[in-house]
């Protein structure tokens, strides 16, 4: 198996290897000595994790490859973190064409955050220890605390249009315009349950009971209640319920 540096750099033919391999591999990290991981995990769970499995940072996304494995031979060659993060900068500016990743998702000291956090835990074993262990996750039920978790975490706005979380994901119903209508269903009541918090908290811990107009079962994860503690999904319901048009 070819490593993901390697495979990269193959896209691009050996003519241009040279120069790639000194942009690619050195000069993002030297840019931006002092990344900060904690915020990288955060950033990362927000935006990357939706698509990306990752197992440090708990994501089990697959619409894009699995970082863990992806990084693996790298790993077993010896190649060196900062190499690996170079190259996760590279691809979060340039994502390869023919792929869904969208190009941009990060920029600057954000997308060198992220860089600086994959780089660190992918394919390697153990978790995360410390202030990365708790990076993410958030205190108390407030609806405050539920908006972190959408933006955050949960990676809800990834899919999902929310103006009070400022999210515009098309994957999933925007939650602005059609949540509270189709809660109220007649069709989904029996489902989800009768009020609003109740269909909620259904929708986001068995996401397929039922499923609105338009919509298939299968693409919302269906594990937010192993991935997520039971107060994060009450904040969850109490920002929802509060922010959703
Ligand atoms: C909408 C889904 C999606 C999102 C969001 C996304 N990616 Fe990707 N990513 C992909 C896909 C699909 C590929 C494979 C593209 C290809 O090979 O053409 C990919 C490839 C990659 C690769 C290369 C892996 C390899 O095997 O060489 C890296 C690194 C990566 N993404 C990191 C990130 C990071 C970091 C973020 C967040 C800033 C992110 N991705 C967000 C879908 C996504
Ligand atoms: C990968 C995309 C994706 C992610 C991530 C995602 N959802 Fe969804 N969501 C969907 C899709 C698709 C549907 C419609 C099908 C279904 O209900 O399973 C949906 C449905 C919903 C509904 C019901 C909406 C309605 O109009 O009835 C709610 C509420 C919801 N999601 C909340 C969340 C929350 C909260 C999170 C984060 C914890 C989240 N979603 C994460 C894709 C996603």
């Amino acid at each position: 198996m070819f490593s993901a540096v390697a495979r990269r750099l193959g896209t691009f033919g050996a003519l241009a290897l040279g120069a790639l391999t000194l942009t690619v591999l050195g000069g993002c990290a030297l840019k931006h000595p002092t990344a900060n991981l904690v915020m990288g995990k955060v950033l990362f769970s927000s935006a990357c994790g939706t698509c990306h499995t990752l197992s440090h940072a708990g994501t089990t996304g697959t619409i894009g490859p699995n970082l863990d494995d992806a990084f693996r031979q790298d790993r077993v060659d010896g190649v060196k973190s900062t190499s690996i993060e170079g190259l996760v900068s590279y691809w979060i500016q340039y994502p390869s064409k023919q792929g869904a990743m969208p190009a941009g998702l990060y920029t600057g000291q954000r997308a060198q955050d992220v860089a600086a956090y994959v780089a660190a835990v992918a394919a390697v074993p153990g978790q995360d220890t410390g202030a990365l262990a708790t990076a993410g996750g958030v205190k108390g039920t407030t609806a405050a605390a539920g908006k972190m978790v959408f933006t955050g975490i949960g990676g809800c706005g990834g899919c999902h249009v929310l103006a009070a979380a400022a999210s515009t994901g098309t994957v999933g119903p925007n939650l602005d315009t059609r949540l509270r209508a189709d809660c109220a269903s007649p069709a989904s009541k029996p489902l989800r349950g009768a009020t609003l918090q109740q269909c909620l908290r259904t929708a986001i811990v068995k996401p397929y009971a039922y499923l609105p107009s338009g919509y298939a079962a299968g693409i919302m994860p269906a594990n937010f209640a192993q991935k997520l503690t039971p107060s994060e999904i009450t904040a969850l319901v109490n920002f929802l319920s509060t922010a959703a048009k």
